[in-house]
């Protein structure tokens, strides 16, 4: 399974499609509140995994900004429930860090949902600081990693 760019609409429908169904549709947002201003920056990387036995459907999303002086901040990290657990997040990671390391960012940051804090230490991100309150229940914390002469993967 190979992560990629999304780039047909039907690939666009399978990434805004997963986005929704794991971080929206369980608050009860409505459809179109998974969807950011910035998506369709230059500066705004995705990546997409589709399922093998279906590519109508996505499995793994992420995307990484541009969000200051070297410094790249990941977004929007979701697997489909029932590939939670097998590796795809930690895929996802990777391939949005190469692709930091690529635009020459050598420090990437993010906002955790509490539940996820311990997915991202495991891949060497450390929390800075507690952020926001998402939905009013969804505690967040700042996490940051940096990539600086680090060219290997998270023990
Ligand atoms: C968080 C998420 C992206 C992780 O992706 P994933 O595919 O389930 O994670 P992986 O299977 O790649 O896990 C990689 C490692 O992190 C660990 N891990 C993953 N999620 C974890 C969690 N919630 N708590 C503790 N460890 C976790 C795994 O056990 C694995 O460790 P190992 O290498 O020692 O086996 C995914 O579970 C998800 O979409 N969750 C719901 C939405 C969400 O919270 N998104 C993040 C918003 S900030």
């Amino acid at each position: 399974m190979s992560i990629i760019t999304p780039h047909t609409p039907a690939h666009w429908a399978a990434y805004y499609r997963l986005r929704y169904e794991v971080l929206r549709q369980p608050w009860q947002q409505p459809p179109g509140s998974e969807r950011a201003p910035d998506d369709d920056a230059p500066t705004t990387t995705h990546a997409l995994l589709l399922a093998p036995a279906d590519t109508t459907q996505a499995i793994g999303v992420g995307r990484l900004h541009s969000s200051g002086p070297g410094q790249g901040q990941l977004r929007f990290m979701a697997v489909a429930p029932a590939w939670q657990g097998h590796g795809v997040g930690q895929q996802l990671l990777a391939h949005l860090e190469a692709s930091a390391r690529q635009q020459q960012l050598h420090e990437i940051v993010l906002h955790a949902r509490a539940e996820a804090v311990p997915f991202y230490e495991r891949a060497g991100y450390a929390v800075v600081a507690p952020s926001h309150m998402l939905f009013g229940r969804i505690p967040h914390f700042l996490m940051r990693r940096e990539l600086v002469g680090d060219n290997t993967e998270a023990p």
